[in-house]
C-alpha cells in the first residue's frame, strides 16, 4: 500500500477563514517529480500531470477523493506513467495542448484558451522550449500556476527542443504573470540549481537570496529576483557572462549550456 504521507504540503490557498477550499496537496511521487492535487471541495481534486498514475489512483482511494479533471503539461514520459489507466478508471475530464499526443478523447487546449475546471477560472498558456508542445496552466483567482517543466527553482527545464528564443519567450510569458503569483514546477532540482548559481555567478550572490527551499508552490516575485533564467535580460547577469546587455537569447542560451554541464 502507497504511504500518502509522502503526500505532504497542505497548502491553504484562500486566506478567508470561512472558505476552506481549494487546498493543494503536492508530494514527490517518482523520485524528483511533482505530484499535484487542488481540492475543490470535500471530495473533488483535479490533479495536473500523471507522474505515476497508479499511485495517484492509490491515493484517491485512500483519500475518498473523485478525480474531476487532468490537466497535463507535456507528454514527457515521466509526466504521463500509466496515464491511460487514471483516465479510464476515474473518468476525469483530460485537458491537454492541441497536436499532443495523448490517449485519446480529454479536450484539446489552444494557446491562451480559458476554461473552467471544478468553478475555478484556468487559463492554457503555452510555455513551450523544454518540450516540443508545454503548456502552463494559470488559475488567476487562485494566483497559482503551474507550469511543468518551463520553470524550476532558480532554474528552468532542460531545452530538449528549443530554440533558445522560445524558451525565453516561454519564460518571459510566466515572468508577466503577477508577482503574487505562486508556481507549481515539475520537479525539485533546487539543490543542484543553487549550486550552479554559485559556482557561474559567484559576483551576484543576491540571487542566492531568495527560497532555499524547494516545496511547492514558489513565489512567482522571489523567482523574478533570483532565478538567473528569468534574468536573461538583466545587466548584471549578462556581464557577468561577457554578454551585451541587449542580447537575452543569447545569455539564456549561454546559462542553458553551462547548466548542462553541470
Ligand atoms: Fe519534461
Amino acid at each position: 500500500m502507497y504511504a500518502f504521507s509522502l503526500l505532504s504540503d497542505l497548502v491553504p490557498l484562500s486566506d478567508t477563514p470561512s472558505t476552506h477550499y481549494p487546498l493543494l496537496y503536492s508530494g514527490l511521487l517518482r523520485g524528483d517529480n511533482y505530484g499535484y492535487f487542488l481540492q475543490t471541495g470535500p471530495r473533488e481534486v483535479i490533479a495536473v500531470d500523471a507522474p505515476e498514475g497508479r499511485v495517484m489512483l492509490e491515493i484517491l482511494a485512500h483519500k475518498r477523493w473523485t478525480l474531476s479533471a487532468l490537466l497535463l503539461t507535456h507528454t514527457h514520459h515521466d509526466h504521463v506513467v500509466h496515464l491511460e489507466e487514471l483516465l479510464q478508471k476515474t473518468g476525469c475530464a483530460f485537458y491537454h495542448p492541441q497536436g499532443a499526443e495523448v490517449p485519446g478523447g480529454g479536450r484539446s487546449l489552444k494557446d491562451e484558451e480559458a476554461f473552467r475546471v471544478n468553478g475555478l477560472r484556468v487559463q492554457a498558456l503555452e510555455t513551450s522550449g523544454h518540450s516540443d508542445l508545454d503548456f502552463s496552466y494559470w488559475f488567476p483567482d487562485l494566483n497559482l500556476c503551474f507550469c511543468g517543466d518551463t520553470l524550476f527553482a532558480s532554474g528552468c527545464g532542460r531545452m530538449f527542443a528549443g530554440p533558445p528564443d522560445r524558451f525565453w519567450a516561454s519564460l518571459q510569458r510566466l515572468r508577466n504573470l503577477p508577482d503574487a503569483t505562486r508556481i507549481c514546477c515539475g520537479h525539485d532540482y533546487l539543490a543542484d540549481n543553487l549550486r550552479f548559481v554559485r559556482q557561474t555567478l559567484p559576483g551576484l550572490p543576491e540571487l542566492l537570496a531568495g527560497e532555499q527551499k524547494a516545496s511547492m508552490p514558489l513565489s512567482l516575485a522571489e523567482q523574478k529576483a533570483c532565478n538567473p533564467f528569468l534574468l536573461a535580460d538583466d545587466p548584471r547577469v549578462a556581464s557577468a557572462l561577457g554578454f551585451n546587455e541587449a542580447d537575452a537569447v543569447g545569455v539564456f542560451k549561454k546559462l542553458r549550456e553551462l547548466r548542462n554541464q553541470l
